[in-house]
């Protein structure tokens, strides 16, 4: 089973009228792949008709074999039948995610009759046919979405599962059967390390608890874990814990044995909507943040909205400063899920973030630079609500919806020292700097004279 359409193609199937046609496009849009037309401009009627369906069906899985076999990844809208081919099942399992699209037979007939559809002319066929393709779908899915559920399709595709009280189902929704390494911070430990581990049965081998929050992030504290773990390669690391911990239980896991699986339980708002998903993992040292680490995608990440239940007031805080920049990103509103979505995406799209990847940094520029200028005194969300209405305010549009939700305060901080920052922080070329900016169509990345960048930054500060 493939774990995520991470360099492979991300094909959709289901019955007819799961409204595969609908969603390709918006699903190759989010993740800037191409959708792949298997009818190649004829209509399926035309082709059914004029081939029979034995022919058509032979055609339809020689193009389909054709279009998982070309190495740059798409999204792939399988129609209804072509998994029935054993060369389309196989060529799926070696390069494709497969997303079956559910829908329940009623639905699909109401979306169905009166299109036309060879195989939609009688309704008792026509369900007859969906139950008896059922358990086909579910053997070739690698995940299965309800129709229409494009922010599930993206998620299933970056591996990501998101359940209310999920943490109770954690040893199922570890992929594989090997041995698993517990890695939690210490706090939250202290409330869901016993629901973590009981949910983790036999498998669980070892428990390893990181001092909370940022200390964790600390060369000492990977080498101490590296000495501990007693995985083979068959083995899995799963962090719980906030960004903090996440990172370094997915840079133990990106470094031990030259790399094993890991998987994120995020526990933070920040976790869920942010730092758990796309695969960077890193530790600080002293002279930077994040300076040292990996990418390495998590086999899996369980995001249980429940857990933020303990979450301090404070510390939501720091998430909704995400989840609002995600929301700007976005151009609509966006729950935990929804966000999690948008940065899943952009993440497949870009996991090594030299491209589209880079807009999540909206407002970071600014960020870093009150950051670094505070000595790390200033909370990362409260400097990320700053930099978002400098960005905003850069980008000549409205910084009521920033104001309205987070409420954001100008800081008490060297000006010039922050200036300092901002350019160690970025490279400026012909007295401009690359920010990234919004626009009516979205985000986009462009060059800013200093003079402005700098008057940006000074309204941040009194
Ligand atoms: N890898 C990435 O892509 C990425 C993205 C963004 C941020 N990050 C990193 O994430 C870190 C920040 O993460 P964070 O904001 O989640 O903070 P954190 O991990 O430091 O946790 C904050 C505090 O909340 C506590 N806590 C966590 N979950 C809790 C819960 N459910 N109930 C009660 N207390 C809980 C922790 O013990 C800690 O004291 C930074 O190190 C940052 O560099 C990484
Ligand atoms: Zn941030």
């Amino acid at each position: 089973m493939a774990l995520n359409a991470l360099g492979r193609h991300l094909a959709l199937s289901g019955f007819m009228g799961a409204g595969k046609t609908t969603i390709a496009p918006e699903i190759a849009s989010r993740l800037g792949r191409k959708v792949t037309d298997i009818d190649a401009g004829l209509p399926v009627s035309t082709l059914f008709n004029t081939l029979g369906e034995k022919a058509f069906r032979v055609e339809e899985a020689k193009r389909i074999k054709d279009v998982l076999d070309r190495r740059h990844p798409a999204v792939v809208d399988l129609g209804g039948c072509a998994i029935k081919s054993p060369s389309v099942r196989s060529a799926l399992s070696a390069s494709a995610f497969t997303v079956l699209l559910d829908v329940d037979a009623r639905t699909a007939w109401e979306r169905c009759a009166d299109t036309g559809r060879p195989l939609a002319r009688n309704e008792d066929q026509f369900r007859a046919l969906h139950a008896e393709r059922q358990p086909l779908y579910r053997e070739v899915a690698d995940a299965v979405v309800p129709s229409g559920d494009a922010d599930g399709v993206v998620l299933a595709a970056a591996g990501v599962h998101h359940e209310l009280g999920a943490l109770a189902r954690l040893g199922e929704l570890v992929p594989g059967d090997g041995p698993v390494a517990l890695v939690g911070d210490a706090t939250v430990m202290g409330i869901h390390g016993a629901d973590a581990q009981t949910a983790l049965g036999d498998r669980l081998v070892s428990v390893h608890e990181l001092p909370a929050g940022e200390e964790a992030k600390q060369a000492s504290v990977l080498e101490r874990l590296w000495r501990e773990l007693r995985l083979d390669r068959s083995g899995t690391i799963v962090g719980l814990g906030g960004g903090a911990a996440t990172d370094v239980a997915g840079f133990a896991a990106a470094t031990y044995l030259r790399g094993v699986a890991w998987v994120a339980v995020p526990t933070t708002l920040v976790g869920q909507v942010d730092a758990g998903i796309g695969g960077k993992t890193a530790i600080d040292i002293p002279q930077g943040k994040n300076l040292v680490g990996a990418f390495h995608w998590p086999a899996r990440v369980v995001i249980d909205e429940a857990l933020l239940g303990t979450l301090p007031e404070r510390e939501r805080r720091q998430g909704e400063a995400e989840r609002l920049k995600t929301e700007l990103l976005a151009g609509r509103h966006l729950d935990v899920r929804g966000a999690a979505s948008y940065k899943a995406a952009l993440c497949l799209r870009d996991p090594h973030d030299v491209g589209p990847r880079r807009w999540l940094n909206l407002g970071h520029t600014f960020a870093h630079a009150l950051e670094a200028a505070a000595g790390f005194e200033l909370a990362h969300g409260e400097a990320v609500a700053l930099g978002l209405l400098a960005a905003l305010r850069l980008s000549g549009r409205d910084t009521r919806i920033v104001v309205q939700a987070l409420d954001p305060h100008p800081v008490s901080v060297d000006r010039d020292r922050a200036w300092e920052a901002l350019l160690r922080d970025k490279k400026r070329s012909d007295g401009e700097i690359n920010l990234v900016l919004l626009g009516d169509d979205g985000p986009f990345v462009e060059p800013r004279p200093e003079a402005d960048v700098r008057a940006a930054l000074d309204d941040l500060i009194v």
